[in-house]
């Protein structure tokens, strides 16, 4: 296959960006989509030139270092999928993709289709976490948990923070990565301690970061490799009020 490329190239996160033409060619359907950009990079570092510069990690879906928009979607056109996990197979022959970073005030670009994400770390550190002692590995059958409230935890626990949710949304809203957060701990008995300051946190961070409000239309959703569900966001504005109340 021949896929041509527009990607966003920029040298750093204060210099002008701009998007610029490659042609990848010999593209098996069996690669992945960052193998197809490794083989771009290869024969661009053979020539001398500065290779195009993304973030990976696990390229199994499972860590949540890989993003950026192709053809305008949040990890590309396949639902519940990362950009590792997206296969050349998907496209055709001779297409002309785009791809480009996150774009959100709070994800500024450091350099190409890399994007700062430490807002997340931030809010993290500002509730996602119990401090009390839950014992050991041995310990854990001792705090019976219904099973409906242990698998819809899970299920938040799920996010693997890549951030796509805020590159869909039209206000860059964090809404549904903070609330899976919130809503995996808030669930479970270790996390009734912090239940009420936490989630006050959380949000109070999420909107120091810049993120914008969620806007209800649930594009987060649609591009969640993860698949979390919006009704996330319903539990953590919930959690707020019951906050706010106490
Ligand atoms: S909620 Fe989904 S899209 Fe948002 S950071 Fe978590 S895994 Fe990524
Ligand atoms: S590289 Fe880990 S989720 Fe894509």
């Amino acid at each position: 296959m021949i896929i041509n490329l527009k990607i966003w190239r920029q040298p750093g996160p204060d210099a002008p960006g701009k998007l610029v033409d490659y042609r990848a060619e010999h593209v098996s359907p069996d690669m992945s989509f960052l193998e197809m950009l490794d083989v771009v990079n290869e024969s661009l570092i053979s020539k001398g030139d500065d290779p195009i510069a993304f973030d990976s990690d696990c390229r199994e879906g499972i860590c949540g270092a890989c993003g950026f928009l192709v053809g305008g979607i949040a990890h590309g056109p396949d639902r519940g999928t990362t950009v590792c996990q997206l296969h050349m197979r998907r496209f055709k022959d001779g297409e002309t993709l785009t791809l480009e970073p996150w774009r959100a005030r709070a994800f500024p670009v450091i350099k190409d289709l890399v994007v700062d994400r430490s807002a997340f770390d931030r809010i993290i550190q500002a509730g996602g976490y119990t401090s009390i002692n839950t014992g050991g590995a041995q310990d854990a059958n001792a705090i019976l948990v219904a099973k409906t409230l242990a698998d819809t935890a899970m299920d938040s626990a799920a996010c693997i923070g890549c951030g796509a949710c805020v590159a869909a949304c039209k206000n860059a809203s964090a809404a549904l990565f903070t609330s899976a957060k919130v809503s995996h701990l808030a669930l479970l008995p270790q996390g009734q301690v912090e239940r009420s300051t936490r989630v006050v946190r959380m949000v109070e961070r999420h909107d120091r970061e810049g993120f914008g409000s969620c806007s209800n239309e649930g594009e987060c959703e649609a591009v969640c490799p993860k698949e979390i569900p919006i009704t996330n966001i319903a539990r953590m504005n919930r959690e707020y009020f019951r906050a706010m109340l106490l």
